[in-house]
């Protein structure tokens, strides 16, 4: 008998990546998505497959969510629905905990009810990033900097799966992303600086660099290729380490080295237009990936060039 898995945020562009993944390797699935930022059109190649049904619910709905627990009676929860913008949970902070924890804590009673093997959470590496000094990299041990609403509830969120899982006796994996890219991204939002950078380069606009005066070169980040992430949530669905693992390359990069990458690749030469920084934003975010080698015996495998390169192709398909 194959497994039954439940996979929140779906139909937006990571979870749509993952959902392809458990229907290759065999899994049953039902993604459940409000689509107020996901799309159907992510879910096109498993549209019709026997082994995958959607179903348009919010996940803040417990009683919706619920009798899809009677039915479906997953055995993993894969949990990637977010509010995932710092900059918008610093606007409207309860639309950010409303989604971001109570959403979380409904999928929880659910599994108080209809008991499963593991929980998959996706939690963010660069927004619980440490302050990084010198050549530091951020490990999944230190004190997170939690400047942000958004950084608050993702971290709780974690605390409130280990209580959880430990209450009612099911495995774990918390997955800190770093920052994905590449096919199927939306350009909106701090998470999406490859898509918009990409938009503006593409259709020849200028791009605004927000950075803090100490950093000219701009933020910087750790950018993980969605392919890699996607055989992170399939090892860890294998199984569950029962911890929090950083998803990251440990590589730092300044955002105008993407710009200039982005550029590159493109064939592209337009200058970007520097700016002030953006409250929330942390100024340096580097992953150790240390624990997801040893524990989950996974690496980044796709440089940034090959990524960008992926991207292309994917774009290029999709204007055909
Ligand atoms: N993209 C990144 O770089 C990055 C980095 C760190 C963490 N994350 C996390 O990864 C997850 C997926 O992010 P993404 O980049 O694919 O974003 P996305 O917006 O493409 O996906 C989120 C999905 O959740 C759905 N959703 C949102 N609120 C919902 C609700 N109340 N009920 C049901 N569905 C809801 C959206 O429609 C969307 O399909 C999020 O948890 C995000 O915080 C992403």
């Amino acid at each position: 008998m194959s497994k039954r898995v439940l996979v929140t945020g779906g139909a937006g562009f990571i979870g749509s990546h993952v959902c392809e993944m458990y229907v290759r390797e065999g899994y049953d699935v039902l993604c459940v998505d409000n689509l107020s930022s996901g799309k159907l059109e992510n879910l096109k190649s498993l549209i019709g497959n026997p082994r995958f049904q959607f179903v348009q619910e919010d996940i803040c709905h417990l009683e919706g969510l619920m009798h899809l627990f009677e039915t479906f009676k997953p055995h993993v929860i894969n949990h990637h629905a977010a509010q995932k913008s710092v900059v918008a949970s610093l606007e409207d902070p309860r639309t950010d905990l409303d989604i971001n924890l109570n959403g979380l804590l409904c999928l929880l009673q659910c599994v108080k009810k209809h008991p499963i093997q593991s929980f998959v959470y996706v939690s963010s590496g660069g927004a619980l990033s440490k302050v990084i000094i010198g050549d530091e990299k951020s490990t999944e041990s230190d004190s997170p900097q939690l400047i942000s609403p958004y950084a608050i509830t993702k971290y709780a969120g974690e605390k409130y799966l280990e209580i959880y899982a430990k209450e009612y006796d099911f495995d774990y994996t918390v997955l800190r992303y770093a920052n994905i890219y590449g096919p199927r991204q939306i350009p909106d939002g701090e998470c999406g600086v490859v898509p918009i950078f990409v938009n503006n380069i593409t259709t020849n606009r200028t791009s605004v660099l927000m950075t803090y005066p100490d950093m000219p070169r701009g933020c910087t980040r750790d950018y993980v290729f969605v392919g890699d992430v996607v055989e992170a949530n399939r090892l860890a669905t294998e199984k569950a380490p029962n911890m929090v693992i950083n998803i990251g390359t440990g590589k730092e990069i300044a955002i105008l080295d993407i710009y200039q990458s982005i550029l590159k690749i493109f064939g592209k030469e337009i200058p970007i237009r520097i700016e002030g920084p953006r409250s929330g934003d942390v100024k340096r975010s580097v992953l150790s990936n240390r624990r997801a080698q040893e524990s989950l015996n996974w690496n980044a495998c796709t440089n940034l060039e090959e990524g960008l390169l992926v991207l292309k192709k994917a774009m290029q398909v999709e204007t055909i």
